[in-house]
């Protein structure tokens, strides 16, 4: 029988390398119930979690990705126990202080998008430090989204674009989609070409909701904290297999 580890290998040779998905997002979902399952704290899902973002993050990098998001704190999560926000923003602190080093030595630059302004003080400080600390790091970009909801930066993007018309920095009719995709958090970045969503739920909750307009949707039943190389390289090789047409008919996209 073969390894975990040989079937990762075939399943990465598998991978076209040039039609990689240069923006992969990924709704981390199911810490809870993983936990659960083993009679234990919903806390120790998250804990475990960890490891799956490591192994997301270097199957992104062997593959060429160059952006992975990750959904890491909505902003409907704040009204969950307050035990589980405060061990989810400790867990946060711990990992990125304790990641920093392997995110230098791998050329990982890490990035935040969401109302970061609300997370706790020490959550923001380690946060700014290690966003400078890997800011000229070019193989591939972590972006964690924190505090983050699609809404929440549907409807700031709006009040600065009303601002910029108010102060007549711009011209009403002037506006198209490359002016609101340049006032959202992920301003510069591409659009994702695949969302990936743990633990079997099939919705968005909320996330990247512009974004993800032509992404292509990928989900699986594995828990979060079970997440492995092998899932994201067949993740990539399902996005391979599809179709896409933008709107068009198939001939226009592959023409005979
Ligand atoms: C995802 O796992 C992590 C966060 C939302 C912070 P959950 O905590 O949602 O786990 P389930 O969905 O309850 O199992
Ligand atoms: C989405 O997961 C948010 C994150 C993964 C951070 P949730 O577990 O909060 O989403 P719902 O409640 O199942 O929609
Ligand atoms: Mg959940």
């Amino acid at each position: 029988m073969e390894k975990a580890s040989d079937i990762t290998e075939v399943l990465k040779a598998r991978i076209d390398p040039d039609r990689v998905p240069r923006h992969i997002a990924i709704i981390m979902d199911g810490n809870g119930r993983w936990a659960e399952r083993q009679g234990e704290h919903r806390v120790v899902g998250h804990a475990n979690g960890v490891r799956s973002v490591r192994e997301a993050l270097v199957a992104c990098r062997e593959i060429g990705v160059e952006h992975l998001t990750l959904y890491a704190f909505s902003t409907e999560n704040w009204n969950r126990p307050k035990a589980e926000v405060d061990a989810l923003m400790d867990l946060l602190v711990k990992t990125v202080i304790g990641e920093l080093e392997e995110l230098n030595a791998n050329g990982v630059r890490l990035h935040t998008i969401g109302d970061t302004a609300s997370l706790p003080e020490s959550c923001r400080a380690t946060l700014l430090d290690a966003i400078a600390a890997t800011a000229k790091n070019d193989r591939i970009t972590i972006t964690l989204a924190l505090s983050y909801s699609s809404r929440w930066e549907l409807v700031r993007a709006a009040q600065r674009i009303a601002t910029d018309v108010k102060e007549g920095r711009l011209d009403p009719a002037a506006i198209t989609d490359e002016t609101f995709a340049a006032h959202l958090a992920t301003a510069g970045m591409p659009d994702p070409e695949l969302l990936i969503r743990t633990s079997g739920e099939q919705r968005i909750s909320n996330f990247l909701l512009w974004q993800i307009a032509y992404a292509e949707l990928w989900f699986t039943p594995v828990l979060w904290p079970d997440f492995r190389k092998d899932h994201l390289f067949q993740a990539v090789l399902d996005y391979q297999g599809r179709e896409r047409r933008f709107g068009l008919i198939s001939e226009q996209v592959t023409p005979a």
